[in-house]
This record gives C-alpha cells, structure tokens and sequence, in this order.
C-alpha cells in the first residue's frame, strides 16, 4: 500500500476527531481505530482491544496488532493505555508512536508525582499539600481553605477521568471530599489552594525537544450552567480562547512549558506528544493547575476543525523527533464543541437510547462521537457517559456557539444533558 497506516488507539470524541484529522492527510491511505466507536466506523477498519488491555500482557498483543499491519504510526488518544506504558512498548517493537512513556505519563497518573516535580522545577503553581493519609488530609483542608475564605480543592492523586476533582465552596464540603476519596480507596490525595482567575487549557505538541503551542481552549468542566454541579470530563470547549495575552504566553513559555520539557529531559524521560496545561490566569501570574500527557477531551474537538496543516505530517514528526521542521497552519476562524451527554452522567449514564443525527447539519458542522454504538438492529445508540461533540466553526466565538446550539437542537437524543452556555463566558473576556 502507497500511503501511511495509522492506528488511532482509543473510543472517545478526541480520538474521533484525531482520526477525522489523520483521514483528510493527502499522506495517509488508511486510519485503522482500536477500539473506536460508532461515529468512526466510515473512516477506517475497527479492531478490538486486547482482553484485559492495558495490562502488561495485553500491551504485547496490542503491538503485534500494530507490527502484523505494518502501522507507521500510532496515535494514543486516552492516559491510562501512557501510564500503563503503551508507548514503551510499541516503540521497543520499531513501531512509531505518538504519546509519552510510562516515565513522562507520570505527571498525570500522579498528581503527587506532577506537584513534585513542579517544585523540584520552580513552575508556578498553587500551594499544596500530598496526604497519604486521612489525618494529614484534613488538616490540610483547614490550613489551605484558610488563604481562600474557605474555598479549597481537593483532588484524588490517581487518575479519574477528569472527575476526581472537588472544588469546595466551603471547608466543610472539602472535608468531605477528603472522606469520600479515602473511602474510596484513593491512596494519595492533594489538598490545594484555591485559585481565583480564569481558566485555560494549553496544548503543547513536542517531540521532546522542539514544541509547537496550539490555540488556547477554554472548556467548561462542571456539569451545569454557570460552572455548577460536580466536575465531569469537560461538557464543552471554545477555541481559540485567547484570555492569555502574547506576554502571558512568553510567560508561560519561560515559567512552565521549557522548566518542564527540560526538567524530563534532564531525568531522561522526554515527553513525546502532548503536554496539556491546565492553567489559571490569577492576578498573581499564570499558575499550573495540572499537567496531562495527552490531547484534552474535548478541547481536541474544537482545535482540529480549525487546523489547516497536515495532522499526519505534524504528528508523525512529533513522534520522530522531527518536529523542528513542521510548523502548523491555524484557520483564524473559531470553533465551539458542545458536549452531549447522557442522562445521568457525570454519575450513571442512561445507555441503550436512540439517537438520530440529521445528515444535513451543513459544512461548517462535525459530529464527533464519544460513547455511541450501534444496537442489533443497526441504531446508533447511548453507550457512555459523553456521547456527542458537536463542533461548529464561524467567524468568532459567539457564531460558532450558535452554530453547534443550532445543530444540538436538531439532533435526536431523548433526556440529553447539554450546558447552554458554552463559550458564553468567553464573550465576556
Ligand atoms: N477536558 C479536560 C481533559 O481532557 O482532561
């Protein structure tokens, strides 16, 4: 076959929207997804996971799959696969592979571990205490909910699909969340300052060395309108958000992005493939919510409609080392991605409902899939807490809001939960 073989390795809207944008590369002649869900069934083959994957055994058998197809790339999409050491191990097989070590995964696999090395590299972030216990947990709670009138944060160490996060209005709620995440066996969790400011999400692509920092994303990660309710995996982005000005961003190229890509150079585990920053805008400086190791969900759904350049050429350097070479292309329009999720989430999803997409949402709109399948009959259904990113691009921000409402509005999907202020913050800015 002339052309490149991807695998695309994951089953959510960011690796739909990643196999969408490898897809239209003039240098790719085959996108094949592992496990992949209904939406991404017309870009490629599907393959199954491994039983058990990502356990060690699973991992080997996951990159024969990729040697016996002669894949030329593979782009991991979820954290769980990094921090099981996916990419470890396609790469001991010659396999190119776009994604951190195990190594480099850690500072999203343990939020001990990223708080660590923070320090230990002088990048900005809030004051924090790691307790390994309920005692020093709740002691914490009151000496740091102290410096914010009783606002505290409170955060499972271990990763937790974005929603082992509790910001506590009050020391009482934080010291429940410390309760609750011990009884749920968490070993280790973080007690942080609150932080007071705006909050965006910054991507950075790098091969290690050289990095390349996408369009900021403001995402809107609490279940309901007016960013209330308890935090899910993000219901819904805006890109480019723009709230940090250019000086802002030489600032966080200084304090954050370089101290941390040289800081895993130094400790010989560079990051290859996406250092996403959570970061807030205090009038303090940029501080360092969090480190992931990964594309965000669904910041991805929002960035890639607007990416011009060639997503295979950009990645494959990124995981190549090449990245020194490529720059990307950015539309100056913008995107918004609205998140349909199922009833119940971020808690029990309702699974098993129809859903009807009409085919005529138009051209400056992207359904992307997360949790859908389709059923026995052939429907497409609810499978998953996030079932639909529906991306919309326009001129501006408040355009492609109204763009992807327009489109909500017209698809099918009984007991939806959807925010309807996504990006309407953003306008304010
Ligand atoms: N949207 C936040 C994340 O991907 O973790």
């Amino acid at each position: 076959m002339s052309g490149a073989r991807v695998l695309v390795l994951g089953s959510g809207g960011r690796e739909h929207a990643l196999a969408w944008a490898l897809a239209r590369s003039p240098a790719v002649a085959e996108v094949v997804l592992a496990p992949g869900n209904a939406g991404t069934l017309d870009l490629g083959p599907h393959l199954p996971l491994p039983p058990g994957f990502p356990a060690p055994a699973a991992l080997d058998a996951f990159a024969d799959v990729a040697v016996a197809r002669d894949v030329d790339l593979v782009v991991v999409g979820p954290e769980a696969p990094l921090a099981a050491g996916v990419a470890d191990v396609l790469r001991s097989r010659g396999v190119a592979t776009y994604g951190p070590s195990a190594a480099a995964a850690r500072l999203e696999a343990s939020k001990a571990h990223a708080k660590a090395f923070m320090r230990a590299h002088g990048v900005p972030t809030a004051e924090a205490t790691t307790a390994a216990d309920a005692a020093t947990a709740h002691a914490a709670v009151d000496a740091l909910s102290a410096l914010a009138d009783g606002r505290v944060v409170v955060k499972a160490s271990g990763l937790a699909a974005g929603k082992g996060v509790t910001v506590a209005a009050t020391p009482t709620e934080g010291h429940a969340a410390v309760a609750a995440l011990f009884a749920a066996g968490e070993a280790e969790v973080v007690v942080e300052a609150f932080l007071d400011g705006d909050e965006v999400s910054l991507l950075v692509v790098t091969d290690g060395g050289a990095y390349h920092v996408w369009p900021q994303v403001a995402d809107h990660k609490a279940a309901f309108d007016g960013d209330l309710g308890p935090m899910t995996g993000g219901m819904g982005t805006v890109a480019p958000a723009n709230l940090l000005d250019p000086a802002e961003l030489a600032e966080v190229r200084r304090t954050i992005i370089e101290p941390t890509l040289a800081g895993l150079r130094a400790e010989g585990r560079p990051m290859v493939g996406t250092l996403f920053l959570g970061l807030m805008r205090t009038d303090r400086g940029v501080k360092l919510l969090e480190y992931n190791v990964r594309f965000g969900d669904p910041e991805t759904q929002a960035l890639v409609p607007l990416l011009r350049s060639d997503a295979y050429v950009l990645l494959f350097a990124a995981a190549t080392g090449g990245l020194a070479d490529v720059a990307p292309v950015w539309s100056d329009a913008a995107c918004a991605c609205v998140v349909m999720a199922a009833e119940g989430y971020p808690g029990t999803p309702r699974t098993g409902v129809a859903i009807e997409i009409p085919a005529d949402l138009g051209p400056d709109v992207t359904v992307f899939h997360a949790g859908t399948a389709r059923d026995p009959e052939g429907r497409l259904v609810s499978a998953g807490g996030r079932v639909l990113g529906v991306a919309a691009v326009a001129a501006d921000v408040a355009g492609a809001a109204a763009g992807a409402y327009a489109a909500v509005d017209r698809i099918r999907f009984p007991g939806a939960h959807v925010r309807r202020d996504v990006g309407r913050r953003l306008r304010r800015w």
